[in-house]
């Protein structure tokens, strides 16, 4: 269960083709709730970390969002995402450990959750929590999907539950939303909350 820590895993997996996690297109509740935003959003500082294949930056750059950071510690993905989108500015795509981001250098409006959470040891998970308050601007918005659905195995993805979640976040945001998506991929409905959570 460590070697998810590490970069290398992942980027083996890259490597190797053995993405099963990877919809290949922006994630639909994502999606509607990007559409959604007025234009003066546009200019927002956004992070999406364990972005992998990044369907969701794309979209927020083909949707005129300028100021969207890319974060992944496999390279592979960001090489990729570099090629199909060569106007992407490259001082977004960052390389890094998302838990090594420092606060000093990075204040967000809103961070992006899309199966990375499932992706970290169990064990991190309130580590993941605190981070993620740390990275957002005071009220920043913690806006994603999580499983809400065990998978039973020692191995990616790590699922949970909507208690477990409320238990865990509480600690440094205010719920808004966290609730059953409707608009999940097919493949994924009835199995994901999409969450809207607000840093204290
Ligand atoms: C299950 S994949 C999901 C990728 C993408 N969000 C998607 O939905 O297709 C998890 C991603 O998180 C990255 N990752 C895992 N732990 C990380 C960490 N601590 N820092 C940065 N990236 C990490 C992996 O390299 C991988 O690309």
């Amino acid at each position: 269960m460590d070697n998810v820590n590490q970069a290398e895993y992942w980027q083996q997996r890259y490597e190797s083709d053995s993405i099963q996690w990877d919809m290949g297109q922006v994630s639909p509740p994502l999606k509607a709730y990007i559409d959604q935003l007025p234009d003066s959003a546009k200019n927002q500082a956004i992070l999406v970390p364990g972005a992998g294949n990044a369907y969701e930056v794309g979209y927020l750059h083909e949707q005129g969002f300028t100021n969207v950071i890319l974060v992944d510690f496999a390279p592979a993905p960001i090489e990729a995402f570099a090629e199909r989108y060569p106007d992407f500015p490259a001082e977004h795509l960052i390389c890094a450990d998302f838990f090594d981001l420092s606060a000093e250098d990075y204040q967000f409006d809103w961070i992006l959750e899309q199966t990375f959470f499932c992706a970290i040891n169990p064990s991190r998970r309130d580590e993941y929590v605190q981070q993620m308050a740390t990275l957002l601007k005071p009220q920043g918005k913690l806006i994603g999907l999580l499983f809400d659905r065990e998978f039973g195995d020692d191995d990616i993805p790590f699922g949970g539950s909507k208690e477990e979640y409320l238990q865990r976040f509480k600690t440094h945001f205010d719920i808004d939303v966290m609730e059953t998506s409707y608009n999940s991929h097919p493949a994924r409905q009835g199995t994901e909350l999409f969450l809207k959570l607000l840093a204290k």
